[in-house]
């Protein structure tokens, strides 16, 4: 199990994540309307396609669903748009007020309830119950001991046959030869680097990298994996990208999409993992 990060402390995390909630700059329409919450959604489905295929939005129709730190809430607004019920937490505040505002704007509020909340010490803050999919999506990878999440998870908040569907960084992908390469090859540095370069913006105080068999290991022995992969190699110019230009970088460009999805589909960025509760 890797340690490396357990000493930050959680303030050190929140406070990052609040000066600059994920996917914030995804649009440059007016912060809380509902064209800019529609920019949002369409830049990352645009630039992370395989999210709604991984999440299946429409399966959970009717159904009870836990999502671990929702950001600003992309994927919160489409699970209750598809009709399902949401639980939906996250450690910083201004992404939990920001996913409120886009659940009113939506019009979803009455199908979505907000906690802020440490997902470490989840049953502290989210009444008992039993949900029939936790989702998490690029999260408990960024907290300071990923397996009490799961932990309580597993403890509180899942029936046998309930899902889990996660997905954490992938180490042994493209995007970490890249980060490594940025740092002249130092990469006994690797949990370092990989923490400095992970995000959009540099200094993640926590970010962990998981291979197949470290993330089985994470979720333990309550969870049969179903289905796990990794997806998802960033193609675009980031100069560009910033602008809402999208032009790939010169030795994407010329690669055939086959070969391109090749690639992603062995050395991409995001390991997504299904498992049943058993
Ligand atoms: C990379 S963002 C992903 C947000 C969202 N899932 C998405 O895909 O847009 C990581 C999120 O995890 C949240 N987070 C990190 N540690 C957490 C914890 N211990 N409990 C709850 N949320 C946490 C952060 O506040 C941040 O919003």
């Amino acid at each position: 199990m890797n340690t490396h990060f357990t000493d930050v402390s959680i303030q050190k995390v929140r406070d990052y994540w609040n000066a600059r909630p994920c996917n914030i700059r995804h649009s440059t329409a007016e912060v809380g309307t509902e064209k800019y919450f529609m920019q949002v959604e369409a830049r990352k489905y645009f630039v992370e396609p395989h999210i709604p295929l991984f999440a299946e939005f429409e399966k959970w129709r009717g159904k009870k669903v836990l999502e671990i730190g929702c950001g600003i809430g992309t994927d919160t607004i489409n699970f209750a748009r598809a009709g399902a019920e949401v639980t939906a937490v996250d450690l910083s505040a201004e992404s939990i007020n920001l996913a409120t505002k886009r659940a009113e704007v939506m019009g979803l509020s009455d199908r979505i309830d907000f906690f802020e909340a440490n997902a470490e010490h989840l049953a502290d803050f989210i009444p008992a119950q039993k949900f029939d999919l936790v989702y998490s999506f690029g999260v408990i990878h960024h907290s300071p001991n990923p397996g009490k999440i799961v932990e309580q998870v597993r403890a509180n908040f899942v029936h046998t046959d309930s899902t889990l569907k996660l997905m954490v960084y992938y180490r042994y992908s493209w995007k970490v030869l890249w980060m490594v390469l940025r740092e002249q090859g130092r990469f006994w540095r690797l949990d370092d680097i990989i923490a400095k370069h992970s995000e959009a913006r540099t200094g993640c105080p926590i970010t962990y990298s998981y291979s197949k068999k470290s993330v089985e290991t994470l979720i333990g022995s309550g969870f049969e994996i179903d289905n796990i992969f990794v997806d998802h190699i960033f193609p675009y110019q980031i100069p560009k990208y910033v602008k809402y230009e999208y032009e790939k970088v010169w030795y994407f460009r010329h690669l055939p999409e086959p070969v391109f999805r090749a690639l992603e589909r062995r050395f991409g960025w995001h390991l997504c993992l299904t498992a049943k509760a058993v």
